[in-house]
């Protein structure tokens, strides 16, 4: 939590955003995280979902966003990095963390298994497979979870097969190769980030199945990743139960029972909801906007036009015209590709000093933000309103 000068500690719960901008009338981004809606979430997911939810960390690594999760019921977690391991660790004794990203330093795999007790890694290479049993001395204890390249198909916005993921046959043969060493095993997939199709869970399982089949080694967990998606303008995401029927069904196809844990590991499905960015507007060119957050600081997810967040005006005193007009929002940056992607619905007199309400910006805002031109958005409050439904 940065401590700014406007913002003593007594001050970072708000009633809603328009008291965030009342009280702190900040020229800064400000994160606005609703604690409830953030529970809210991760409790639903928990209760739809057939099997156990980790929540993935790079997703939103905030400290109050953890907190809320953890609160929920998140009691494992998806990990990319040591920092990550150390932050969970350091935070719940309890909590356990598997140690997800496919390609990982030896140092990090050593300290994760001796230093952090970590027992869980996933691999996607054989080389992996054989650095991880090397760095924790030929441990017996892990287990190894190998990730499957999917296919890539309609209605998934961010891909991530083409970096990561074995095929059937490499998986096959780094599973056998894991068993035979002693070592339980498991089998995963991320279907691609933003994943609006549930038919995308169905291949995974369905290479999982092949795996199963050709390698003859029951899995002890099947893990079918993240990709679930939120609610964005024009994209709004189906319903979790959709998903979780698919997955249902998916298990039942390729004949796994009760012995195999079933793990989602979801990040944007989890937090994008939860948390809005009030920016302010310092310039306006016509209908050209100049905010004071961009594609360097926490919207670069919206850089390409794929995703839009939801936009509404903040005018302290009220009063804009209630004739909306398109703009086009560009970041703090000298960058000229600093802009957002698109047109945002906006009244037609918006003007300098007026504050904008982002919604939707939990996920991969934060946690991708640089420190470009200077600008480094690190401001967080919490709001306990129920924030309005709106259209996608
Ligand atoms: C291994 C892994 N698991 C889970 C996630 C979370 O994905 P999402 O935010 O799409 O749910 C990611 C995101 O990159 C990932 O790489």
């Amino acid at each position: 939590m940065t401590a700014h000068p406007k913002l003593r500690h007594d001050e970072r719960a708000f009633p809603d955003v328009a008291s965030v901008a009342m009280a702190l009338q900040p020229s800064y981004p400000v994160y606005c995280l609703r604690p409830r809606m953030l529970q809210a979430t991760a409790r639903h997911f928990i209760e739809t979902f057939p099997g156990e939810v980790l929540y993935a960390v790079k997703c939103n690594p905030h400290r109050l966003v953890l907190d809320a999760l953890y609160r929920a019921g998140i009691r494992q977690f998806d990990v990319a990095s040591l920092p990550e391991i150390a932050q969970i660790a350091e935070s719940w004794g309890e909590a356990v963390c598997h140690f997800m990203h496919p390609v990982k330093s030896r140092a990090a795999i050593a300290s994760a298994y001796k230093v952090y007790g970590v027992r869980s890694f996933a691999v996607d290479h054989a080389d992996e497979l054989r650095k991880v049993i090397e760095e924790t001395d030929g441990a017996t204890d892990l287990t190894i979870t190998v990730r499957l390249a999917t296919p890539p198909v309609e209605g998934v916005v961010f891909h991530l097969a083409s970096k990561f993921g074995a095929s059937v046959e490499e998986a096959t043969e780094i599973v056998k190769a894991a068993d035979e060493r002693g070592l339980a095993t498991g089998l995963s997939f991320h279907v691609g980030s933003q994943c609006r199709n549930p038919a995308a869970y169905a291949l995974g399982l369905r290479r999982v199945g092949a795996v199963i089949a050709g390698s003859g080694v029951a899995p002890r967990i099947v893990d079918v990743g993240g990709g679930f998606p939120a609610d964005y303008v024009g994209h709004a995401a189906p319903a979790l139960e959709r998903f979780a029927e698919t997955v249902r069904a998916g298990l039942r196809e390729i004949g796994l029972g009760p012995a195999v844990t079933v793990f989602a590991e979801p990040g944007r499905a989890l937090v994008a909801a939860g948390c809005s960015l009030l920016v302010q507007v310092q310039l306006r060119k016509g209908s050209q906007l100049y905010i004071n957050d961009g594609i360097y600081g926490s919207l670069s997810e919206f850089q390409k036009g794929a995703l839009m967040p939801g936009a509404r005006l903040i005018r302290l005193g009220g009063g804009a015209s209630e004739r909306l007009e398109d703009f086009a929002l560009g970041g703090p940056t000298c960058d000229s590709e600093d802009v957002l992607q698109g047109s945002y619905r906006l009244p037609a007199d918006v003007r300098e000093g007026d504050w904008i309400e982002l919604d939707g910006v939990g996920a991969y805002s934060n946690a991708m933000a640089s420190h470009f031109n200077g600008f480094h958005p690190d401001t967080f409050v919490e709001v306990y309103d129920e924030p309005p439904a709106r259209a996608p």
